[in-house]
Order: structure tokens, then sequence, then C-alpha cells
């Protein structure tokens, strides 16, 4: 059930004024871009699963999606090729490692585990039936622009520092190659993920996408229905085991929404059926997850009294 919208629009407003003055924690830096956002930035924002937008703070200012991206790419993934053979072929638990391990590649006999961390995010990407790279990313910009209701784009700056820094990530997909787990060419699969990465959303469009999982993929601001009604529980169970990496765990216990971060500095969590919590502030812990838009989501959840468990 929906919660009342006077209630939401108080915790939404409640949670930006308590942490605007929060400090700690760093820029992502390995991303040149990354580190060059102001971050004292800040915003917070709901969907309703009946299309209703709560919002405080800086929630139009657009940011890097980053890792967020793995959940629409995911998405998409899941459709086109079925949900047994994904499962099979990227998995569903946690590494219990950085997102862009690769040791946890080499303990798993070269299986990502997850398709929300960077190795499994690759094979993801290279799973999605296309005859060119280009179709693929086309894929991949449809599907986040209609979880958004509004054409994405990318960042030619993000995509640009990311695509000559990416050294990490081209490695990770040279060992899914050699381990059979990458499904096209390795350097094309790594350069459609960095730029699926590098497009560009405000806290407010992270929240509707958001919502479109929570109201059984149909957007509710849009009224398109964007993915199968099935891929939900899916969905929301690899979030549940990887969304916010090494925190996950913690995350499940304390605040008990299925949420994924970015290093953009963005978190979005999900309550089935009722609405989406989003929130943008560069700062990230050692985790790679936002100090203060964890700690944002966290205040909007319990305040509506809002856990699946
Ligand atoms: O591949 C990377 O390292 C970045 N493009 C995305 C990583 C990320 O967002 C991890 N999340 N917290």
């Amino acid at each position: 059930m929906i919660p009342d919208k006077a209630a939401i629009r108080q915790a939404v407003q409640a949670a930006h004024a308590d942490h605007a003055n929060d400090t700690g924690g760093a820029n992502a830096s390995y991303i040149p871009y990354l580190a060059s956002v102001d971050p004292a930035l800040f915003g917070v924002c709901v969907v309703t699963a009946d299309g209703e937008v709560f919002e405080a703070g800086d929630a139009r200012f657009e940011f890097a999606l980053e890792s967020i991206s793995k959940v629409f790419s995911m998405a998409l993934a899941m459709q086109d090729v079925g949900l047994p053979e994904f499962h099979d072929k990227v998995g569903a638990d946690p590494t219990g490692e950085p997102f862009n391990s690769v040791i946890a590649l080499a303990l798993h006999g070269d299986k990502p585990l997850s398709p929300l961390v960077n190795a499994g995010a690759m094979s993801t990407v290279s799973l999605i039936p296309a005859a060119s790279p280009e179709e693929r990313w086309a894929k991949i910009l449809n599907m986040q622009s209609a979880f958004a209701g509004r054409r994405i784009s990318l960042s030619d700056d993000v995509n640009n520092s990311e695509q000559s820094t990416n050294f990490h990530n081209r490695a990770i997909a040279w060992l899914l190659y050699s381990g059979g787990t990458m499904y096209s060419d390795p350097m094309e699969a790594c350069e459609v993920y960095t730029r699926q990465c590098s497009t560009l959303v405000t806290t407010a469009d992270l929240a509707t996408m958001g919502a479109t999982v929570a109201a059984r993929g149909r957007n509710p601001v849009s009224g398109e229905q964007v993915f199968d009604p099935s891929l939900v529980p899916p969905i929301l169970a690899e979030m549940t085991m990887e969304g916010l990496y090494t925190a996950s765990g913690d995350w499940a216990y304390k605040v008990g929404l299925p949420g994924k971060s970015g290093v953009g500095g963005g978190i979005l969590a999900i309550m089935p059926g009722t609405l989406a919590i989003a929130a943008f502030s560069p700062p990230l812990d050692p985790a790679g997850n936002s100090v203060k838009a964890q700690k944002a989501v966290a205040q909007v959840a319990s305040a509506l009294n809002l856990n699946i468990y």
C-alpha cells in the first residue's frame, strides 16, 4: 500500500534537511570526471507506484548513472535471453569482494556470480542479442530511457573519461573471455558497458526508474509497460544480494529494501508495489556507496515504515 502522500513529502524533505550538512566520504577518483563533480550536491526523490513525484534539494541535477545501469541492462538481458539461461550464465550470488574484483572471478571458475558487479555486467552486455555493438548499445539506451520515461543521453565527458582509464575492466573482460563467460568480443562488451555507465540521470529519473520496478514493470509516469512483470522478483533478488556490493548484507539488515548504488553518487531503493526512493551525493564510502545518499534513503524508508522483510 502506498503511504499517505503528506507523509512521503515530509519524509523526503526531512531526509534532505537532516543530512544536508553531513560530511564524510570522498568522490570516486579512479574516473577523473567523477572527481570533478561538486561534492556538496545532494538530491532526494520518491516516485510512487501511481506516478507521484516528491523531491528535495538538487533532484534535477544530472549525474553519471554508473553501476546503477547494471539493473536496466540486467532486465534487458533477462527478457531477451530468458531467465534460466541468464541465471545459469551470470548468477545471483554475492561475491563478497569489491565490485571490480578479479579475485572473485579466480575463486569461482571465472563465473561472475552477479550481474551487478563489473564482471557480471560485462558478461550481461555480451549476452544481449544484437548484430553489432551499436545495436546492443541502442537497445541498452532505449531500455534506460523507457525506465526513466524520457530520452536518456550519453555524456561524452563521462564516457571519454572512462574509456581512456578503464584498463582494469578491460582486463576483467579478457579474463571472462578466457574463462568462457564472455559471449561477444570482450573489448566491444567492455566499451558498451562503459557507455552504459556514462549516461546522465537526475535523482528524479532514478526514482522513476525504480518506480517502474515497484509498479511491476510499468513506468507509472509515462504509462509504458517497460518489461514483463515476471522479471520483478529476480531483479529484486539480484539487487538484494549484490546491489550495494560488500555492504549489501548490512543494507538488507538495516534498511530492508533492495537497492543499487553507483560510483557517481546515486542510490536507488525499491519497495515493491509501493514506491522507489533515490538519492544522490558524490562522496563515497570505501565500499563505493554514497555516504549521504545511503543515509537519506535509509531515513525515508524508516520514516515510512518500508521494509520488505
Ligand atoms: O566500471 C566501473 O568501475 C564504473 N563505470 C562503475 C562502477 C560503479 O558504479 C560501482 N558502484 N558503486
